[in-house]
């Protein structure tokens, strides 16, 4: 049967993978550009027992749902195990990965070639908005950590969640 002649419509379907600890402007500008191109965008948040992260996996989906919620065709989820069984499980064929320079590239590469090793799941990369090129959840932490100002860097139900966090309330 091919997909015109099947009863459901054919969902394009693609993952924002991470661990998003937590969700940064960067990451939603990656997550909010995926969910204008595809039908069905799921966050994964990815879960790393060997890393201690500041957030709990719980609070990282709260704060990514909330933050998502206006975009309408995102969902959250968290996931132990391998990224394309993920995907294999959800029907998923293509991760959507944000680029912020060439330094991204050679690890992106190599786990994009991986995945589709493994698997066949495409990997497609958007290149991050300039103004976050700069931007990672390590730095946010660390900055925050120091009482820097990182209202620019994250939304603002995040900003709240960290200082609460920090005790910089
Ligand atoms: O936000 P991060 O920590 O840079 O995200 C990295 C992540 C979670 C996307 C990557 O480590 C991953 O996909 N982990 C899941 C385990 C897996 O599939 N590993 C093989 C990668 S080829």
């Amino acid at each position: 049967m091919t997909a015109s002649e099947s009863e459901e419509p054919l969902l394009r379907r693609a993952v924002c993978p991470g661990s998003f600890d937590p969700i940064t402007n960067g990451h939603l500008d990656i997550i909010a550009r995926a969910s204008r191109l595809y039908d069905e965008v799921y966050v994964a948040v990815m879960i790393n027992k060997a890393k201690q992260g500041l957030f709990t996996v719980d609070e990282r989906i709260a704060l990514i749902e909330q933050v998502t919620e206006e975009f309408g065709n995102v969902r959250v989820e968290s996931f132990h195990g391998l990224l394309v069984d993920f995907c294999k499980q959800r029907d998923i064929p293509a991760i959507v990965k944000g680029l912020r320079a060439v330094s991204d590239f050679d690890y992106e590469l190599q786990m994009a070639q991986m995945n589709n090793g493994l698997s066949g799941v495409e990997t497609l990369f958007v290149p991050t908005n300039p103004t976050y090129s700069f931007l990672s959840s390590s730095l946010v932490k660390e900055v925050a950590q120091w009482g820097g100002d990182v209202s620019h860097l994250v939304p603002d139900a995040v900003l709240r969640a960290l200082r609460a966090k920090l005790g910089r309330d």
